[in-house]
């Protein structure tokens, strides 16, 4: 109700133009559209109008549960897209589907909101980058953590220059156990998920310390990646079956070299046997930052920061307390300044000039990991 009241408020101090509302659609009504939708329904200057999901039933089934029967359903998301004269879409579907559902969304001149991870490969990035440039819409990816108060105080002491030079940053997360099947195998499966840990929360990671330090381009990268846990039956006490279909990773680690002379050590686990693989650090020059290991999507600091300096020849350590962060929800936040730069076709809130260097570095994981050797990491232009 909170959230609902933070968008009222601002439609009666006219900073939100209802008279002018955005018709959306949802391309994958699956777990995290809900989100989605509920953040929509909070929006006094959107109207959800359409919804698609390739399972039978499944988009009718989920506009009933918000008591949205009105809203009109598709097979796909290319018969969303012919049939409806849309503002923007948020793409849901699983990590597979990224790619061709946002560039036919950007070729039909629709903006799009694209869950994160970006997509699964380098190729595909590039591409739906390049269809974001004909289209000359909006595309923004759904790192909903950089909304957080946290998240942004991160920033804020890397831009202050307080560390100094930044050269060595390890960071990363995990959990003990966390194979994520909570309706189905869609994110253990290659098919559907494409990566596995790496993608699904590595790219969080990444995202909070590169965007902290400026999304320098990654330059080399020496990769890992396992399926010791993803791949055992006991990981699954009632469905053994999923260790069979999972194609994916359940651990990766790397090495990476970043423009700039800075190194990115990257661990990330969604089974391990240990409780983290360790805090996030950002060291420079100057001083240092402890950042107490933290699940990230959430936005959340594992604890407060502390920050490992020198005042007047004493080496001293400065608490950054955790800030309550207590108005509208990340999704909400999320939501508005997509939609706010669709509106006023401003730069996209989460933009794809930085997240190909993460999806680059994903892709540089996986690519040097098979290969077994670090490889050099480039982008087309
Ligand atoms: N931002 C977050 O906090 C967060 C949290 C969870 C998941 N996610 C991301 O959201 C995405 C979806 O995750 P999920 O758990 O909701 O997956 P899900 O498997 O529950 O739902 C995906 C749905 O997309 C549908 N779909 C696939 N291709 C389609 C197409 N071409 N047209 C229409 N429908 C199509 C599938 O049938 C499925 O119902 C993933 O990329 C995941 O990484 C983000």
């Amino acid at each position: 109700m909170k959230a609902l009241n933070a968008f009222q408020d601002n439609v009666k101090e006219e900073k939100i133009d209802t008279s002018r509302k955005l018709k959306i659609g949802i391309i994958g009504t699956g777990w995290i559209a809900g989100d989605h939708m509920t953040s929509y329904l909070h929006m006094p200057d959107a109207e959800v109008v359409a919804g698609a999901d390739l399972i039978p039933g499944k988009a009718e089934a989920f506009f009933e549960r918000f008591g949205r029967k009105d809203v009109r359903t598709y097979p796909d998301h290319t018969s969303m897209l012919e049939a409806e004269d849309l503002d923007a879409v948020s793409i849901c579907t699983y990590n597979a589907a990224h790619a061709q559902c946002a560039i036919d969304a950007l070729n039909k001149g629709v903006n799009v909101l694209l869950e994160k991870p970006m997509c699964v490969t380098l190729d595909e990035a590039v591409a739906i980058r390049e269809a974001e440039k004909k289209s000359g819409k909006v595309l923004s990816i759904g790192f909903q953590p950089r909304f957080d108060a946290n998240m942004k105080k991160i920033k804020e002491i890397c831009d202050s220059g307080v560390l100094g030079k930044i050269y060595y940053i390890q960071t990363g997360g995990g959990r003990r156990r966390g194979i994520p099947t909570p309706f189905g195998t869609s994110f253990i499966e290659k098919e559907t998920g494409g990566i596995g840990a790496l993608g699904d929360i590595g790219c969080y990671s990444l995202d909070m310390v590169l965007n902290a330090i400026g999304y320098p381009k990654p330059l080399t990268v020496t990769g890992y990646r396992s399926d010791f846990f993803g791949k055992n039956p006991k990981t699954y006490p009632f469905h053994p079956e999923y260790a069979q279909k999972f194609g994916v990773d359940d651990f990766a680690a790397a090495f990476i070299r970043l423009e700039g002379g800075i190194i990115l050590d990257f661990r990330i686990a969604w089974a391990m046997n240990l409780d983290t693989p360790g805090d996030t650090i950002i060291m420079g020059t100057e001083g240092s930052l402890r950042i107490p290991s933290t699940e990230c999507w959430n936005g959340s600091v594992g604890g407060p920061m502390t920050l490992y300096h020198e005042v007047a020849g004493s080496q001293v350590e400065t608490v950054i307390p955790v800030i309550e962060d207590n108005g509208p929800s990340l999704f909400d936040r999320k939501i508005r300044t997509f939609m706010d730069a669709c509106k006023n076709g401003t730069k996209a809130p989460v933009p794809t000039d930085q997240i190909i260097y993460n999806q680059a570095i994903l892709d540089g994981i996986a690519k040097s990991a098979e290969l077994g050797r670090e490889i050099e990491i480039s982008i087309p232009e």
